[in-house]
């Protein structure tokens, strides 16, 4: 039977809070029984992207299903299954070591498999949508497993379906294993200035998966604090993507502003330079600020509550928008 857990070691900003029902799956079967159908629920991986805003009377999921296989291949991919509640670096190292490239731009990304699709998981010029082929999951309404092909994942940056219908909030779905397409025809995808300056100083020309990897988990120990050390969820708010014409007029205000144009016409901006020169860099309101190294990452200093983080997600929201009448939505999920 489910029983009551303080959630706090199971959120990487290690902000507190009790979950009124928890249960560990370990399998997939266990989704099944009735007892799970009803009332809130939430579904839990690493907790890696999670804003835990205080007690949750409902009950925690948390996806435990491990197991990895090659499932098969052909001339042109290696097809491989991962359980949902798998780490996502071990298993990315895992398919590096069998000698399956495709995921390692993704490398030292905290949390599950399960979870890499709710929201698209991306880095360093790759997102998980484009090596993905299918997922299965667990559907606590309509009472049955379902597979889920790439297209019907609606992939856009930081997005999908499931987050798009909001479904995986209030615990409708289970996602309980991922495909993924690895294709044979392996090419580097290194032009990330980071990715490309580390294999420069390691003086590699022509990379291998491995080392690509390894420059690029190098480059995130750098920029990022590891959560053991001092909790954080990553990126704190999205990039956000505005119109081309605020985007021109902001650079014409702005020269240095970092400006990546998108697929269709729009243009993705750098939050973290926004939010550096809105004075936000390396600044705390009480025990919750913006990390010194990268101002795009919020860090609980010590002892933080979910108000604390809200409070100040919302002066940094607004400092960025008086200095630059730009919104910036949060990236993790509130619960
Ligand atoms: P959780 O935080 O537990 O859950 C996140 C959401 O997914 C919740 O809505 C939850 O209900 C849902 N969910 C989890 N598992 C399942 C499942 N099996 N079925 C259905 N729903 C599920 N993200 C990036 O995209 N790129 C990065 O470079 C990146 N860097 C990061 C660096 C650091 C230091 C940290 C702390 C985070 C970073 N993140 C990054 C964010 C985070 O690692 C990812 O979003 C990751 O996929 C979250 O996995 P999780 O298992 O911890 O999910
Ligand atoms: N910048 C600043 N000041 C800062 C931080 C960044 O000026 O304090 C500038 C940088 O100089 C650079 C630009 O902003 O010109 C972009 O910075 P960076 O390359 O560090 O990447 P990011 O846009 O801040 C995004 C993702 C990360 C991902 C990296 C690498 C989002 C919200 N974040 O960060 O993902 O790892 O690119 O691809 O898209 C996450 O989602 O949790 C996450 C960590």
């Amino acid at each position: 039977m489910p029983t009551a857990i303080d959630l706090t070691p199971f959120n990487t900003l290690a902000l507190p809070g009790q979950a009124a029902r928890y249960l560990k799956i370990s399998d997939a079967g266990q989704l099944t029984a009735p007892a799970l159908a009803d009332g809130r629920r939430f579904i839990l991986g690493g907790g890696s992207n999670l804003v835990l805003t205080g007690d949750f009377d409902g009950l925690v999921l948390h996806m435990a299903i491990v197991g990895k296989r090659l499932l098969g291949q052909d001339a042109e991919a290696w097809y491989v299954e991962a359980g949902a509640g798998e780490n996502w670096h071990d298993f990315v190292q895992w398919t590096l070591a069998q000698g399956w490239p495709g995921l390692e731009n993704l490398s030292l990304i905290p949390g599950t498999v399960g979870a890499a699709p709710i929201q698209n998981i991306g880095a360093y010029g790759l997102e998980v949508g484009e090596r993905l082929l299918s997922l299965r999951a667990w559907d606590f309404e309509k009472k049955e497993f379902f597979t889920v092909d790439r297209e019907q994942c609606h992939f856009a940056y930081r997005d999908s379906v499931f987050k798009q219908q909001g479904r995986h909030l209030n615990g409708h779905i289970a996602i309980v294993s991922v495909t993924f397409r690895l294709p044979k025809a392996w090419q580097a995808h290194c032009r990330y200035a980071d990715v490309a300056d580390e294999l420069a100083a390691r003086g590699i020309a022509q990379a291998t998966p491995q080392q690509i990897a390894d420059a690029v988990s190098a480059v995130r120990r750098r920029k990022l604090p590891d959560p053991a050390v001092m909790p954080n969820a990553g990126s704190f708010f999205h990039n956000p993507v505005v119109d081309r014409e605020i985007a021109d007029a902001l650079k014409a205000q702005h020269p240095a502003l970092p400006c990546y144009p998108q697929p269709d016409g729009r243009v993705k901006l750098a939050a973290g330079w926004l939010i550096e020169q809105a004075g936000w860099k390396g600044k705390n309101l009480g025990p919750v600020g913006m990390y010194e190294k990268q101002a795009l990452v919020l860090v609980n200093r010590g002892g933080a509550t979910g108000a604390d983080v809200r409070r100040t997600m919302a002066a940094v929201q607004a400092a960025v928008r008086e200095n630059f009448a730009v919104d910036l939505n949060p990236e993790p999920v509130f619960l």
